[in-house]
Protein backbone atom coordinates (compact mmCIF):
# COMPACT_ATOMS: atom_id res chain seq x y z
CA UNK A 1 0.00 0.00 0.00
CA UNK A 2 1.53 3.35 -1.22
CA UNK A 3 -0.33 5.12 0.92
CA UNK A 4 0.55 5.39 4.89
CA UNK A 5 -2.40 5.23 7.43
CA UNK A 6 -3.30 9.02 8.53
CA UNK A 7 -3.85 9.32 4.88
CA UNK A 8 -5.59 6.49 3.73
CA UNK A 9 -8.34 7.65 6.80
CA UNK A 10 -8.37 10.85 5.46
CA UNK A 11 -9.75 10.24 2.43
CA UNK A 12 -11.73 6.89 3.12
CA UNK A 13 -13.28 8.51 6.23
CA UNK A 14 -13.96 6.05 9.99
CA UNK A 15 -17.06 4.88 8.54
CA UNK A 16 -16.35 3.67 4.89
CA UNK A 17 -12.88 2.13 6.04
CA UNK A 18 -14.80 -0.29 8.67
CA UNK A 19 -17.56 -0.76 5.87
CA UNK A 20 -14.68 -2.04 3.99
CA UNK A 21 -13.17 -4.34 6.70
CA UNK A 22 -16.58 -5.48 7.10
CA UNK A 23 -16.60 -5.97 3.64
CA UNK A 24 -13.19 -7.70 3.77
CA UNK A 25 -13.93 -9.59 6.48
CA UNK A 26 -17.29 -11.43 4.96
CA UNK A 27 -15.38 -12.18 1.50
CA UNK A 28 -17.88 -9.62 -0.02
CA UNK A 29 -16.93 -9.60 -3.61
CA UNK A 30 -18.02 -5.63 -4.00
CA UNK A 31 -14.82 -4.39 -2.38
CA UNK A 32 -14.69 -1.84 -5.28
CA UNK A 33 -14.53 1.44 -2.35
CA UNK A 34 -11.17 0.19 -2.42
CA UNK A 35 -9.80 -1.11 -5.47
CA UNK A 36 -10.62 1.85 -7.51
CA UNK A 37 -9.46 4.44 -5.40
CA UNK A 38 -5.52 3.02 -5.77
CA UNK A 39 -6.31 2.92 -9.57
CA UNK A 40 -7.19 6.66 -9.94
CA UNK A 41 -3.64 7.31 -9.32
CA UNK A 42 -4.48 11.06 -9.71
CA UNK A 43 -6.16 11.47 -6.58
CA UNK A 44 -5.52 13.50 -4.06
CA UNK A 45 -3.03 15.83 -6.94
CA UNK A 46 -6.30 17.88 -6.88
CA UNK A 47 -6.22 19.61 -3.66
CA UNK A 48 -2.29 21.52 -4.33
CA UNK A 49 -3.32 22.58 -7.64
CA UNK A 50 -5.83 24.93 -6.25
CA UNK A 51 -8.85 23.12 -8.13
CA UNK A 52 -11.69 23.28 -6.49
CA UNK A 53 -14.89 21.07 -6.22
CA UNK A 54 -18.25 21.88 -6.03
CA UNK A 55 -21.53 19.94 -5.74
CA UNK A 56 -25.16 21.51 -6.19
CA UNK A 57 -28.53 20.50 -6.19
CA UNK A 58 -32.00 22.43 -5.98
CA UNK A 59 -33.27 24.59 -3.14
CA UNK A 60 -36.95 23.14 -3.77
CA UNK A 61 -38.20 20.33 -2.20
CA UNK A 62 -39.01 17.70 -5.09
CA UNK A 63 -42.39 16.37 -4.61
CA UNK A 64 -43.90 12.81 -5.84
CA UNK A 65 -46.24 10.74 -4.94
CA UNK A 66 -46.48 6.90 -3.56
CA UNK A 67 -45.61 4.73 -5.90
CA UNK A 68 -44.24 7.22 -8.11
CA UNK A 69 -40.65 8.40 -9.24
CA UNK A 70 -38.66 11.35 -8.01
CA UNK A 71 -35.03 12.69 -9.41
CA UNK A 72 -33.15 13.78 -7.02
CA UNK A 73 -30.79 16.47 -8.85
CA UNK A 74 -27.46 16.87 -8.03
CA UNK A 75 -24.31 18.24 -10.36
CA UNK A 76 -20.73 18.60 -9.32
CA UNK A 77 -17.60 20.38 -11.37
CA UNK A 78 -14.43 21.53 -10.50
CA UNK A 79 -13.12 25.25 -10.78
CA UNK A 80 -10.63 25.91 -12.86
CA UNK A 81 -12.35 23.34 -15.22
CA UNK A 82 -10.59 20.23 -15.52
CA UNK A 83 -9.37 18.84 -19.13
CA UNK A 84 -9.82 15.34 -18.26
CA UNK A 85 -12.38 13.30 -16.61
CA UNK A 86 -12.03 11.75 -13.32
CA UNK A 87 -13.12 9.01 -10.74
CA UNK A 88 -15.05 10.60 -7.90
CA UNK A 89 -16.93 8.50 -4.95
CA UNK A 90 -20.37 10.00 -5.13
CA UNK A 91 -22.87 8.92 -2.06
CA UNK A 92 -26.44 9.67 -1.25
CA UNK A 93 -28.10 9.41 2.11
CA UNK A 94 -30.60 9.88 3.74
CA UNK A 95 -32.08 11.66 7.13
CA UNK A 96 -35.60 10.63 7.30
CA UNK A 97 -38.20 13.16 8.25
CA UNK A 98 -38.97 11.03 10.90
CA UNK A 99 -35.50 12.07 12.35
CA UNK A 100 -33.27 9.28 13.86
CA UNK A 101 -29.94 8.81 11.90
CA UNK A 102 -28.23 9.60 8.45
CA UNK A 103 -28.38 6.02 6.53
CA UNK A 104 -26.62 5.51 3.12
CA UNK A 105 -28.69 5.21 0.03
CA UNK A 106 -26.32 4.41 -2.44
CA UNK A 107 -22.77 4.59 -3.04
CA UNK A 108 -21.55 4.57 -6.81
CA UNK A 109 -17.20 5.10 -8.07
CA UNK A 110 -17.38 5.14 -11.63
CA UNK A 111 -20.24 2.92 -13.47
CA UNK A 112 -19.85 0.87 -9.82
CA UNK A 113 -22.38 1.23 -7.61
CA UNK A 114 -24.32 -0.30 -4.76
CA UNK A 115 -27.43 0.57 -3.07
CA UNK A 116 -28.19 -0.37 1.04
CA UNK A 117 -30.91 -1.64 2.65
CA UNK A 118 -34.87 -0.32 1.89
CA UNK A 119 -33.35 1.50 -1.50
CA UNK A 120 -31.89 -1.45 -2.82
CA UNK A 121 -32.78 -2.43 -6.35
CA UNK A 122 -35.06 0.84 -6.59
CA UNK A 123 -32.73 3.85 -6.59
CA UNK A 124 -29.97 4.53 -9.49
CA UNK A 125 -27.20 7.14 -10.48
CA UNK A 126 -28.70 8.95 -13.78
CA UNK A 127 -25.04 9.99 -15.28
CA UNK A 128 -26.59 11.37 -18.06
CA UNK A 129 -23.96 14.11 -18.30
CA UNK A 130 -20.22 14.67 -16.70
CA UNK A 131 -20.43 15.79 -13.44
CA UNK A 132 -24.20 14.31 -13.28
CA UNK A 133 -24.40 12.42 -9.60
CA UNK A 134 -29.01 12.81 -10.04
CA UNK A 135 -30.45 9.80 -8.05
CA UNK A 136 -33.21 8.26 -9.76
CA UNK A 137 -35.64 6.29 -7.05
CA UNK A 138 -38.74 4.29 -8.08
CA UNK A 139 -41.64 2.83 -6.26
CA UNK A 140 -41.75 5.39 -3.90
CA UNK A 141 -42.85 4.63 0.14
CA UNK A 142 -45.09 6.99 2.13
CA UNK A 143 -41.97 7.00 4.91
CA UNK A 144 -39.02 8.07 2.35
CA UNK A 145 -39.79 11.20 2.34
CA UNK A 146 -36.76 13.67 4.42
CA UNK A 147 -33.54 15.05 3.59
CA UNK A 148 -31.16 13.89 0.83
CA UNK A 149 -27.59 14.00 1.07
CA UNK A 150 -25.40 13.96 -2.12
CA UNK A 151 -21.61 13.47 -1.10
CA UNK A 152 -18.98 14.40 -3.95
CA UNK A 153 -15.49 12.88 -2.65
CA UNK A 154 -12.24 13.13 -5.04
CA UNK A 155 -9.12 12.91 -3.12
CA UNK A 156 -8.88 15.23 -0.25
CA UNK A 157 -11.65 17.19 -1.72
CA UNK A 158 -15.10 16.17 0.44
CA UNK A 159 -18.38 18.28 -0.66
CA UNK A 160 -21.75 17.81 -0.25
CA UNK A 161 -25.50 19.76 -1.57
CA UNK A 162 -28.89 18.61 -0.21
CA UNK A 163 -32.03 18.13 -1.55
CA UNK A 164 -35.48 17.48 0.25
CA UNK A 165 -38.26 15.07 -0.97
CA UNK A 166 -41.78 15.65 -0.13
CA UNK A 167 -44.69 13.55 -0.96
CA UNK A 168 -48.26 15.07 -2.45
CA UNK A 169 -50.82 13.70 -0.25
CA UNK A 170 -53.37 14.27 2.21
CA UNK A 171 -52.67 14.76 6.27
CA UNK A 172 -56.22 13.04 8.49
CA UNK A 173 -56.48 13.14 12.45
CA UNK A 174 -57.40 9.76 13.48
CA UNK A 175 -59.13 8.58 16.52
CA UNK A 176 -59.36 4.70 17.33
CA UNK A 177 -62.66 2.73 17.94
CA UNK A 178 -61.97 2.78 21.64
CA UNK A 179 -62.18 6.49 21.86
CA UNK A 180 -60.61 9.85 22.43
CA UNK A 181 -56.78 9.81 23.44
CA UNK A 182 -56.03 6.04 23.36
CA UNK A 183 -52.77 6.08 21.68
CA UNK A 184 -48.87 6.15 22.64
CA UNK A 185 -46.67 6.34 19.92
CA UNK A 186 -46.16 2.83 19.12
CA UNK A 187 -50.09 2.60 19.08
CA UNK A 188 -50.13 5.88 17.12
CA UNK A 189 -47.95 4.25 14.32
CA UNK A 190 -49.69 0.84 14.33
CA UNK A 191 -53.28 3.14 14.16
CA UNK A 192 -51.57 4.84 10.92
CA UNK A 193 -50.23 1.52 8.94
CA UNK A 194 -53.76 -0.22 9.95
CA UNK A 195 -55.14 2.51 7.72
CA UNK A 196 -52.59 2.53 4.89
CA UNK A 197 -50.76 5.47 5.56
CA UNK A 198 -47.86 6.68 8.14
CA UNK A 199 -47.38 9.49 10.89
CA UNK A 200 -47.82 12.41 9.51
CA UNK A 201 -44.14 14.71 9.48
CA UNK A 202 -44.52 18.45 10.77
CA UNK A 203 -44.06 19.49 7.48
CA UNK A 204 -47.31 17.85 5.99
CA UNK A 205 -49.51 19.10 8.81
CA UNK A 206 -48.51 22.71 8.61
CA UNK A 207 -49.35 21.81 4.45
CA UNK A 208 -52.71 20.70 5.58
CA UNK A 209 -52.91 23.02 8.03
CA UNK A 210 -52.10 26.06 5.28
CA UNK A 211 -54.79 24.08 3.31
CA UNK A 212 -57.67 24.59 5.73
CA UNK A 213 -57.37 21.63 8.19
CA UNK A 214 -58.88 22.58 11.75
CA UNK A 215 -58.78 19.93 14.43
CA UNK A 216 -58.95 19.86 17.87
CA UNK A 217 -57.66 17.29 18.91
CA UNK A 218 -54.27 16.75 19.63
CA UNK A 219 -52.30 14.16 18.11
CA UNK A 220 -48.97 12.44 17.44
CA UNK A 221 -46.76 13.36 14.75
CA UNK A 222 -43.76 11.50 13.55
CA UNK A 223 -41.33 13.21 14.72
CA UNK A 224 -43.15 12.27 18.40
CA UNK A 225 -44.54 15.52 19.13
CA UNK A 226 -47.86 16.12 19.73
CA UNK A 227 -49.76 18.99 18.11
CA UNK A 228 -53.11 20.46 16.35
CA UNK A 229 -53.82 22.42 13.87
CA UNK A 230 -56.35 25.53 13.83
CA UNK A 231 -57.94 27.45 11.69
CA UNK A 232 -60.68 29.10 13.40
CA UNK A 233 -59.40 29.74 16.86
CA UNK A 234 -62.46 29.33 19.61
CA UNK A 235 -63.35 28.56 22.91
CA UNK A 236 -62.12 24.61 23.55
CA UNK A 237 -59.48 24.93 21.34
CA UNK A 238 -56.80 27.15 22.97
CA UNK A 239 -59.39 30.45 22.77
CA UNK A 240 -60.14 33.34 20.76
CA UNK A 241 -56.67 35.14 21.47
CA UNK A 242 -54.56 32.82 20.02
CA UNK A 243 -53.87 33.13 16.54
CA UNK A 244 -54.72 30.59 13.94
CA UNK A 245 -51.54 27.98 13.66
CA UNK A 246 -50.60 24.58 14.39
CA UNK A 247 -50.25 24.55 18.33
CA UNK A 248 -47.95 22.15 20.16
CA UNK A 249 -47.80 20.01 23.34
CA UNK A 250 -44.00 19.82 21.94
CA UNK A 251 -41.77 16.26 22.39
CA UNK A 252 -44.15 13.56 24.92
CA UNK A 253 -42.93 10.56 26.47
CA UNK A 254 -43.40 7.93 23.64
CA UNK A 255 -45.17 5.41 25.92
CA UNK A 256 -46.58 7.27 28.99
CA UNK A 257 -48.66 9.68 27.38
CA UNK A 258 -51.84 9.07 25.27
CA UNK A 259 -53.58 11.31 22.53
CA UNK A 260 -55.27 10.56 18.72
CA UNK A 261 -52.62 10.66 16.24
CA UNK A 262 -52.15 12.42 12.43
CA UNK A 263 -51.65 10.30 9.98
CA UNK A 264 -50.28 10.42 5.90
CA UNK A 265 -51.24 8.92 2.53
CA UNK A 266 -50.62 9.31 -0.72
CA UNK A 267 -51.55 8.38 -4.31
CA UNK A 268 -53.49 4.81 -4.22
CA UNK A 269 -52.42 1.98 -6.69
CA UNK A 270 -55.87 0.91 -7.15
CA UNK A 271 -59.79 2.58 -6.92
CA UNK A 272 -62.16 4.05 -4.11
CA UNK A 273 -65.85 3.08 -4.87
CA UNK A 274 -69.60 2.50 -3.29
CA UNK A 275 -71.56 -0.23 -2.87
CA UNK A 276 -75.74 0.91 -2.48
CA UNK A 277 -76.92 -1.99 -0.37
CA UNK A 278 -78.09 -2.53 2.88
CA UNK A 279 -75.14 -4.90 5.09
CA UNK A 280 -74.25 -5.09 8.32
CA UNK A 281 -70.40 -4.35 8.77
CA UNK A 282 -69.48 -8.55 8.32
CA UNK A 283 -71.51 -8.17 4.94
CA UNK A 284 -70.14 -5.53 4.09
CA UNK A 285 -66.41 -7.00 4.68
CA UNK A 286 -67.92 -10.10 2.47
CA UNK A 287 -69.69 -8.10 -0.47
CA UNK A 288 -66.47 -6.30 -1.03
CA UNK A 289 -64.52 -9.64 -1.58
CA UNK A 290 -67.33 -10.90 -3.52
CA UNK A 291 -66.38 -8.06 -5.59
CA UNK A 292 -63.01 -8.88 -5.84
CA UNK A 293 -61.65 -6.09 -3.71
CA UNK A 294 -61.48 -5.08 0.50
CA UNK A 295 -63.55 -3.25 2.38
CA UNK A 296 -61.77 0.29 2.32
CA UNK A 297 -59.26 1.58 4.73
CA UNK A 298 -59.70 5.39 6.25
CA UNK A 299 -56.31 6.16 4.81
CA UNK A 300 -57.32 4.97 0.93
CA UNK A 301 -60.75 6.85 1.83
CA UNK A 302 -58.88 10.36 2.34
CA UNK A 303 -56.59 9.47 -0.47
CA UNK A 304 -59.53 9.15 -2.96
CA UNK A 305 -61.37 12.09 -1.96
CA UNK A 306 -58.14 14.64 -2.03
CA UNK A 307 -56.24 12.57 -4.66
CA UNK A 308 -58.71 12.10 -7.08
CA UNK A 309 -61.85 13.87 -5.93
CA UNK A 310 -64.14 10.67 -4.70
CA UNK A 311 -67.61 12.60 -4.07
CA UNK A 312 -70.33 10.27 -2.27
CA UNK A 313 -73.53 11.91 0.02
CA UNK A 314 -73.90 8.06 1.37
CA UNK A 315 -72.46 7.33 4.77
CA UNK A 316 -70.59 3.99 3.94
CA UNK A 317 -68.84 1.16 6.12
CA UNK A 318 -64.68 1.12 6.29
CA UNK A 319 -62.19 -1.58 7.25
CA UNK A 320 -62.07 0.03 11.28
CA UNK A 321 -65.66 -0.24 11.70
CA UNK A 322 -65.97 3.21 11.17
CA UNK A 323 -69.30 4.64 9.16
CA UNK A 324 -67.64 8.10 6.46
CA UNK A 325 -68.40 9.41 3.23
CA UNK A 326 -65.79 11.90 0.56
CA UNK A 327 -67.75 14.92 -0.05
CA UNK A 328 -65.59 17.27 -2.64
CA UNK A 329 -68.04 19.20 -3.91
CA UNK A 330 -70.39 20.83 -0.58
CA UNK A 331 -74.25 20.65 -1.23
CA UNK A 332 -77.80 20.65 0.83
CA UNK A 333 -78.13 17.50 2.68
CA UNK A 334 -74.42 16.38 2.87
CA UNK A 335 -72.62 17.74 5.86
CA UNK A 336 -70.89 21.18 6.55
CA UNK A 337 -70.27 23.79 3.87
CA UNK A 338 -66.89 22.89 3.32
CA UNK A 339 -65.47 19.73 1.57
CA UNK A 340 -64.06 16.65 3.58
CA UNK A 341 -64.55 13.17 4.54
CA UNK A 342 -67.66 13.22 7.00
CA UNK A 343 -67.58 10.73 10.10
CA UNK A 344 -70.38 9.25 12.33
CA UNK A 345 -67.57 7.19 14.43
CA UNK A 346 -67.90 3.66 14.93
CA UNK A 347 -71.73 2.64 14.98
CA UNK A 348 -72.99 -0.94 16.22
CA UNK A 349 -71.58 -3.18 13.89
CA UNK A 350 -75.03 -4.64 13.04
CA UNK A 351 -76.27 -1.49 11.84
CA UNK A 352 -77.11 -1.91 7.77
CA UNK A 353 -75.57 0.57 6.05
CA UNK A 354 -73.70 0.66 2.33
CA UNK A 355 -69.68 0.05 1.69
CA UNK A 356 -66.76 1.73 0.66
CA UNK A 357 -64.32 -0.72 -1.19
CA UNK A 358 -60.83 -0.14 -2.13
CA UNK A 359 -59.49 -2.38 -5.59
CA UNK A 360 -55.73 -2.15 -5.94
CA UNK A 361 -54.69 -2.56 -9.66
CA UNK A 362 -51.42 -4.21 -8.68
CA UNK A 363 -50.97 -8.13 -8.65
C1 LIG B 1 -40.87 4.88 -12.95
O1 LIG B 1 -39.71 4.50 -13.64
C2 LIG B 1 -39.77 3.23 -14.23
C3 LIG B 1 -38.44 2.93 -14.89
O2 LIG B 1 -37.40 3.31 -14.07
C4 LIG B 1 -40.89 3.17 -15.27
O3 LIG B 1 -40.99 1.86 -15.79
C5 LIG B 1 -42.20 3.55 -14.57
O4 LIG B 1 -43.21 3.64 -15.54
C6 LIG B 1 -42.09 4.87 -13.87
N1 LIG B 1 -43.28 5.10 -13.09
C7 LIG B 1 -43.95 6.25 -13.11
C8 LIG B 1 -45.17 6.30 -12.24
O5 LIG B 1 -43.60 7.20 -13.77
C1 LIG C 1 -25.09 0.43 -11.15
O1 LIG C 1 -25.02 -0.97 -10.98
C2 LIG C 1 -25.95 -1.71 -11.73
C3 LIG C 1 -25.78 -3.18 -11.42
O2 LIG C 1 -25.04 -3.38 -10.27
C4 LIG C 1 -25.80 -1.44 -13.23
O3 LIG C 1 -26.84 -2.09 -13.94
C5 LIG C 1 -25.85 0.06 -13.47
O4 LIG C 1 -25.60 0.33 -14.83
C6 LIG C 1 -24.82 0.76 -12.62
N1 LIG C 1 -24.69 2.16 -12.93
C7 LIG C 1 -25.51 3.15 -12.58
C8 LIG C 1 -25.11 4.47 -13.05
O5 LIG C 1 -26.49 3.00 -11.92
C1 LIG D 1 -41.09 2.06 5.27
O1 LIG D 1 -42.30 1.43 4.89
C2 LIG D 1 -42.14 0.13 4.38
C3 LIG D 1 -43.52 -0.36 3.98
O2 LIG D 1 -44.08 0.49 3.03
C4 LIG D 1 -41.50 -0.76 5.41
O3 LIG D 1 -41.30 -2.06 4.86
C5 LIG D 1 -40.18 -0.17 5.86
O4 LIG D 1 -39.65 -0.93 6.90
C6 LIG D 1 -40.37 1.26 6.33
N1 LIG D 1 -39.06 1.83 6.58
C7 LIG D 1 -38.79 2.54 7.66
C8 LIG D 1 -37.40 3.07 7.75
O5 LIG D 1 -39.61 2.75 8.52
C1 LIG E 1 -74.53 -9.71 9.91
O1 LIG E 1 -75.57 -10.52 9.39
C2 LIG E 1 -75.22 -11.89 9.26
C3 LIG E 1 -76.40 -12.57 8.59
O2 LIG E 1 -76.56 -12.12 7.29
C4 LIG E 1 -74.91 -12.48 10.63
O3 LIG E 1 -74.52 -13.84 10.47
C5 LIG E 1 -73.81 -11.69 11.26
O4 LIG E 1 -73.57 -12.15 12.57
C6 LIG E 1 -74.18 -10.20 11.29
N1 LIG E 1 -73.06 -9.49 11.80
C7 LIG E 1 -73.15 -8.50 12.67
C8 LIG E 1 -71.89 -7.84 13.09
O5 LIG E 1 -74.22 -8.16 13.12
Amino acid sequence: MKLNYPHFHLIFGVHLLLSWLAEAASGDPNRFFYHNYLEGNGNGEIHFSGVKLHVESTQHPVYAVRGGNATLPCRYWYKPELSSSRKVRVKWSWLPATGGHETDVLVAIGYRNRSFGDFRGRVLLRQDFPGDATLVMNELKLNDTGRYRCEVVDGLEDKSALVDLELQGVVFPYQPPHGRYHLNFQGAQQACEEQDSVLATFEQLYQAWKEGLDWCNAGWLADETVQYPITQPRMPCGGHGIAPGVRTYGKRHRHLHYYDVFCFSSSLRGEVYYLHLKLNLTEARAACQEDGAEIAKVGQLYAAWKLTGLDHCDAGWLADGSLRYPVTRPRRNCGPSEPGVRSFGFPPPQHKHGVYCYRSTDE
